[in-house]
């Protein structure tokens, strides 16, 4: 299938996880990958290397997304490269978990800094482009713990859920721009991120999804593909949850 033919895609924090699956399923529908990641490394040049070899453009570009001047500079180096963006990915995002009463107000911060912070650099400069184009998709990776929140999340969720609103606000801001934005919440995804939790939380959680699996970085890298293309363009300011039918 090419359902992503001769369109270039952003994608945020890349180098591994959900962002490289969508870096990957991307390119396998012919669109041309740029990315970026904190920094350029083993994990930047290889999946370099994977997306030449499915004969598509795709570059790594380093680039702290919680810095607005950063993101600035990416995006013009970016635009100067590959000519434009049709699909924005916002999914660079950390955990830094706990309960409130031993939050930290770094970890409040930093939450807020790179989760939420991010969405609002890279939406505001890629906007410019994509209004120029008058078209676009802007797709923000959010989470069930947004729309649900959870114990000893306190500051991610209040990060994930502000990409909610900041999705619903943009669809309704340039809509009449032929510019769609909607976000996605996935539920437990194995990756690094949920890795780090202890064996009998993660398997409580996945007693609890009702179809008795982990997602897959590849089940959301899919939601993503069908948001970036024009399958779905009479879809904007949604939520889609990627979670197995989990409680939210
Ligand atoms: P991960 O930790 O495996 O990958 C995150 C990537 O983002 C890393 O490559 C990291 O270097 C990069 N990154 C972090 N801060 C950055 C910054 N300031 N600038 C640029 N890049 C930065 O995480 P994972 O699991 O792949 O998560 C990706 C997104 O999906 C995150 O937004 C996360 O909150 C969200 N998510 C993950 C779920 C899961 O179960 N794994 C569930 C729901 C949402």
């Amino acid at each position: 299938m090419n359902l992503l033919k001769g369109k270039v895609a952003l994608v945020t924090g890349a180098n591994r996880g959900i962002g490289r699956a969508i870096a990957l399923g991307m390119a396998k529908e012919g669109a041309d990958i740029a990315f970026t990641d904190l920094a350029i490394d083993d994990n930047t040049k290889s999946l370099e290397a994977e997306l030449a070899a499915l004969g598509i453009k795709g570059k790594g570009y380093a680039s702290n997304a919680a810095s607005y001047e950063e993101t600035g500079k990416v995006v013009q180096e970016i635009v100067a490269e590959f000519g434009t963006v049709d699909i924005l990915v916002n999914n660079a995002g950390i955990t830094k978990d706990t309960l409130l009463m031993r939050m930290t107000e770094e970890q409040w911060d930093a939450e807020i800094n790179v989760n939420l912070k991010t969405v609002f650099n890279f939406t505001k400069v890629v906007q410019m482009v994509m209004l120029k184009a008058k078209s676009g998709s802007i797709i923000n990776i959010s989470s069930v713990v947004g729309v649900a929140g959870n114990a000893g999340q306190a500051n991610y969720s209040a990060s994930k859920a502000g990409i909610i609103g900041f999705t619903k606000s943009i669809a309704k801001e340039v809509g009449s721009r032929n510019i769609r934005c909607n976000a996605l919440a996935p539920g437990f995804i194995i990756t690094e991120m949920t890795g780090k939790l202890p064996d009998d939380v993660r398997e409580a959680w996945i007693k609890a999804i009702p179809l008795r699996r982990g997602g897959t970085p590849e089940d959301v890298a899919n939601a993503c593909i069908f948001l970036g293309s024009d399958l779905s363009s009479y879809i904007s300011g949604q939520v889609i949850n990627v979670c197995g039918a989990m409680q939210t």
